[in-house]
């Protein structure tokens, strides 16, 4: 089974609700119907009901049994405006701002999983990164114990010799530009638990990346990511973690042995944390088109999960990002 079927089997066992604020779009509304109908997940399309089954029509999706909820008439909308007067207000949102806002539906989405009514969100074909982001991070906020919301990309990998049997977490990719060295160890160790929790690495191996590998060249920028290693070893005691490393002293074990003898890490790493988003973003694309990976994205760090799409995305593109997202529910 490959990897994405696996996540599929895994969201199968426990039924997860996901929200997609973005219910009457096409992909969404295919997608919703295959989630549905192979069982991974309780879809809950957000939107105008009319529109919604307008959309269905045209597309040939089947629809039956998804539950549909309209911001702008629901029932609940009183509710969650005042749960976000009450979280935002301290920021200057009014009650009337709140009311505003929770018709929107991606904040409607967002207090549904706020206030437990789902237990995770899925959008991005249609709104940016940055609009999806911005209310969770305002809203559902950090896990306990986690200063920073970061993103992992689970990258499955045509070569079977890498990382765990092909399967690369790299972190972050997506959120935080310019990582202080303790915002680095956060993302470290959460990008630990999710090669744990969604790609089954019971023991993930996590190295810290650099242009130097255990003091072969001296830079602030190197010094950063030592000063992040050391501060993720606090917050992680029990974690296998290393740094600051290159990323073929990381994967490559006889280059790890000969730069980095004893590392655990060391050319065998599985988890690979960039030292910004620039080497992070880029490092992703390169894998994915020059390495023949295929590339899965994740938010970490929130303490409920709602993960990005792109705006390029296809149906199935959606399907699996419930999946992983029912996923990190379960945990
Ligand atoms: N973790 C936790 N909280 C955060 C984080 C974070 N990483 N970043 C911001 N916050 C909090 C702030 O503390 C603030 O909270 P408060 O309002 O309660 O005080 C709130 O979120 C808003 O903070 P701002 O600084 O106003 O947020 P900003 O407007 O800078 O947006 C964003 C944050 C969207 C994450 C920004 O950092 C960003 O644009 N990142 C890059 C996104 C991107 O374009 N990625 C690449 C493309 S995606 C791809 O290629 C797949």
């Amino acid at each position: 089974m490959n990897f994405i079927d696996q996540v599929k089997a895994k969201a199968r066992a426990s039924l997860k609700t996901i929200v997609l604020p973005e219910g009457d779009e096409p992909r969404t509304v295919r997608a919703a119907a295959a989630i549905k109908a192979e069982g991974i997940a309780r879809p809950v399309l957000l939107g105008a009901a009319e529109a919604i089954r307008a959309v269905a029509e045209a597309q040939g999706a089947d629809i039956a049994g998804i539950a549909t909820i309209d911001p702008a008439t629901s029932a609940d909308a009183p509710r969650y405006a005042a749960m976000l007067h009450e979280l935002r207000k301290a920021k200057g949102v009014t009650e009337e701002e709140a009311a505003r806002l929770v018709a929107d539906s991606m904040y409607f989405g967002i207090m549904m999983v706020k206030a437990g009514d789902a237990d995770g969100l899925v959008s991005g074909a249609v709104h940016t990164t940055g609009d999806m982001l911005r209310p969770a991070l305002q809203i559902i906020k950090t896990k306990p114990g986690c200063k920073v919301v970061s993103s992992s990309f689970l990258m499955d990998c045509p070569n079977r010799a890498l990382g765990h049997n092909g399967l690369l977490v790299y972190s972050d990719c997506v959120v935080v530009p310019c990582p202080t060295a303790e915002e680095l160890a956060h993302i470290a160790v959460s990008a630990a638990e999710t090669a744990r929790v969604l790609c089954g690495i019971d023991e993930p191996r996590v190295a810290l990346l650099s242009f130097s590998t255990k003091g072969s060249a001296k830079h602030e920028l190197v010094e950063k990511v030592r000063q992040a290693t050391e501060i993720a070893h606090g917050l992680a005691p029990n974690l296998l973690l290393d740094g600051e490393m290159q990323f073929d002293a990381a994967l490559i074990p006889e280059i790890g042995a000969s730069k980095a003898p004893g590392s655990a890490v060391a050319g065998h790493a599985n988890v690979l944390v960039f030292p910004d988003l620039q080497a992070g973003n880029i490092g992703y694309k390169i894998t994915q088109r020059i390495g023949g990976a295929e590339a899965f994205a994740v938010l970490q760090g929130l303490a409920k999960p709602c993960n990005d799409l792109s705006r390029g995305c296809s149906a199935e593109d959606i399907v699996s990002t419930v999946a992983l997202t029912a996923v990190q529910a379960q945990a």
